[in-house]
């Protein structure tokens, strides 16, 4: 059987991971500044998280969501302790899309309505309404556009003050940093804007911390960075599981649940779960979310001294360089030449750094050497 051809594949196998590197067959090693999409957190093959998982699969890997499972209420607590979030309830499902599928099922339970208020250049998974709530329409099948979306910039806010007094939308969902987009932070006086018309309107306000959530931008959750902004619904995966499928809707207490309102076979599995508390005790042992903070403003400062970009933004460990051309050819030189794993955008002229959060100084100087040196000696990347 032959795979089903949707990715254009870089020439290259890596076969295993420690920390911040990767390896391939003969041993060549690759620094990981791509953290694999955004989804290693505490770093390839962390041994509190092998351990945690080996013991698991060895005792019991899953049973289904029909008996109880204390590993999920433990990752609950751990995960409300850390984020401070601890009044929400969880529902675990299996990655980003189901995260924001069930997010938006939510909302539109909670107010019968079915329109959703998303913004240009948002990313929320390839699920039927996530992928419609997703301003690519080249990625919506005909099937996904039987929900109702407008997009909108944050940067219009009496069109999406009249769109939200229509009543008509039954979420409105962003990313605190917009990742694919190209790592644009959102305003945050517009956000709290926006969540007092939410309430004003029932409308479900959803953050989706999925790829900026998870102590990568300095913060438990991006959103925290905006005093006083509380969101109905958060969604978060990628980071959650350091590789193993785990996602999670986060649900602020005023809202109800019945049996039967959602479910899932696979979600919270023993398994799962048991990922899911080593990558949380690992990021409070390890400080990993103070660290990403520190390291992030120590990244962009040394790489704002480099003449030729047009800009170097984001917070935390969730880095966007902007050049003035497209940055393919500069990402194949970093990983053939130079072992470096970069990540790109929707954004042609946009490079995105998401590496683990465990990365050290002396890794990210290295990038800033070989960067510095490549952008100064290539011609017209
Ligand atoms: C902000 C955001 N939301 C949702 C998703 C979808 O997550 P998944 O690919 O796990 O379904 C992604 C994936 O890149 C994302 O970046």
């Amino acid at each position: 059987m032959k795979l089903f051809d949707v990715y254009p594949l870089y020439d290259i196998e890596p076969v295993k991971g420690f920390g911040t590197y990767v390896y391939d067959a003969s041993g060549n090693r690759y620094l990981d500044l791509y953290g694999g999409h955004a989804v290693i957190s505490i770093g390839h093959a962390h041994p509190t998280y092998v351990e945690a998982i080996s013991r698991q699969v060895s005792q019991l890997g899953f049973y289904s969501n029909s008996v109880k499972n204390r590993l999920q209420q433990e990752l609950a607590d751990r995960l409300g302790d850390l984020s401070g979030l601890n009044d929400y309830q969880l529902f675990l499902i299996n990655s980003g899309a189901e995260a924001n599928e069930n997010a938006l099922k939510l909302a539109s339970f909670h107010n019968d309505r079915t329109a959703v208020l998303a913004l240009h250049k948002g990313f929320h998974g390839r699920t039927s309404a996530a992928v419609r709530a997703t301003d690519n329409l080249k990625i919506q099948a005909p099937i996904n556009r039987g929900v109702e979306v407008t997009y909108a910039d944050l940067d219009d806010l009496d069109a999406i003050r009249a769109l939200l007094h229509t009543h008509k939308y039954t979420a409105f969902i962003a990313e605190a940093i917009q990742g694919i987009g190209g790592i644009h932070i959102a305003d945050g006086e517009a956000l709290l804007q926006v969540r007092q018309w939410c309430r004003e309107t029932d409308t479900v306000f959803i953050s989706d911390e999925i790829q900026c959530g998870y102590g990568r931008s300095g913060r438990f959750f991006a959103f925290q960075e905006i005093p006083d902004l509380e969101p109905d619904i958060v969604t978060v995966a990628k980071g959650m599981g350091n590789g193993f499928p785990i996602g999670g809707v986060l649900i602020h207490p005023r809202f109800k649940a019945w049996h039967g309102m959602l479910g899932t076979t696979f979600g919270g599995s023993h398994l799962a779960c048991a990922a899911g508390i080593a990558v949380l005790q690992v990021m409070e042992k390890e400080k990993l979310i103070d660290k990403a903070g520190q390291l992030g403003t120590y990244l962009m400062d040394a790489l704002k001294d480099n003449a030729g970009l047009v800009d170097v933004r984001g917070r935390g460990l969730m880095i966007g360089i902007e050049l003035d051309s497209p940055v393919a050819a500069l990402r194949k030189t970093l990983l053939f030449e130079k072992h470096i794993f970069t990540g790109s955008s929707s954004d042609p002229n946009v490079i995105r750094i998401l590496p683990p959060l465990t990365i050290q100084k002396v890794q990210l100087n290295e990038f800033v050497q070989v960067f510095t040196e490549l952008l100064s000696t290539t011609p017209a990347l």
